[in-house]
């Protein structure tokens, strides 16, 4: 259905998180396609909640944008959160660029931070290759030893050093949500490895790996969680992190896809 739509074929798959969507809105020669029209695309589940696939050039790449995201707390299914992966691998896409927001559990970070993803721990208690096996997806049994492509951390780290930004690195705790976690789960999630927390990217990253994707992940902290001290976090909290750090996140999404 979409290859007839695509003049030229995406190569980087982009999953924009914490309110990055809007830089789907200065791809170029963008071809649109609203989900509601693509066959078993899952449609969203939250009344206004329209979605679209964006196809185009930005900064000199042809990408393949989601203008709306699926997330396991919201009700969808793993397999219908990694949908979206299944569509661009299908259509030749060989890099995933993933961002999100979390909250920071290593002291050293703070608030307004960015942080290339070194690696995951899956924490959401399943994952999206429950089932009978698609030989033609992906092998029964990933690879996820270097799930997070190490040369696009290195592209990703040059790029802010060029942009003059600090990034942060380290592993990134996927749980499911929606709840935050009890003081008690953050201070066991910072022991066992984990530098931020949050509730996406983990089952589409698990997903790009079955599917021979190489993949990039940033996030950005929008609050912190660290067990000793927490004292408690809403959504408003991280959207309002997440929407003053946008300039420099979008900034920085740009010159890694400039210098990819
Ligand atoms: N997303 C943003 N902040 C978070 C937090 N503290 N825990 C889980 N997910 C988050």
């Amino acid at each position: 259905y979409l290859e007839e739509k695509i003049v030229n074929q995406p190569k980087i798959g982009l999953i924009l998180g914490s309110g990055l969507g809007d830089l789907a809105e200065e791809i170029e020669a963008a071809t649109e396609v609203e989900y509601s029209s693509i066959p078993y695309f899952p449609i969203s589940t939250v009344e206004g909640h329209a979605g679209k696939l964006v196809i185009g050039n930005l900064q000199g790449n042809v990408v393949i944008a989601m203008q709306g995201r699926f997330h396991y707390y919201e009700g969808y299914s793993m397999q219908e959160v990694t949908f979206p992966v299944r569509v661009m691998q299908a259509l030749g896409v060989e890099t995933l660029l993933v961002t999100n927001a979390c909250g920071g559990m290593n002291p050293s970070f703070q608030p307004g931070d960015l942080m290339v993803i070194e690696d995951h721990i899956n924490m959401t208690g399943t994952n999206p290759l429950i089932g009978r096996n698609d030989e033609k997806l992906g092998p029964r049994f990933p690879d996820m030893s270097q799930a997070y492509d190490k040369s696009l951390q290195k592209i990703a780290e040059n790029a802010a050093e060029s942009i003059g930004i600090s990034v942060q690195k380290g592993v990134y705790t996927g749980i499911s949500g929606p709840a935050f976690m009890t003081a008690a789960e953050l201070i066991m999630l910072r022991r066992l490895g984990g530098d931020v927390v949050g509730m996406s990217t983990v089952p589409e990253v698990i997903t790009a790996r079955h599917a021979g994707l190489k993949v990039l992940g940033i996030s950005c902290i929008t609050d912190m969680a660290v067990g000793e001290e927490i004292e408690g976090v809403s959504h408003e909290e991280v959207m309002e992190t997440a929407s003053k750090t946008k300039p420099k996140f979008i900034a920085l999404v740009k010159q890694i896809l400039k210098e990819m």
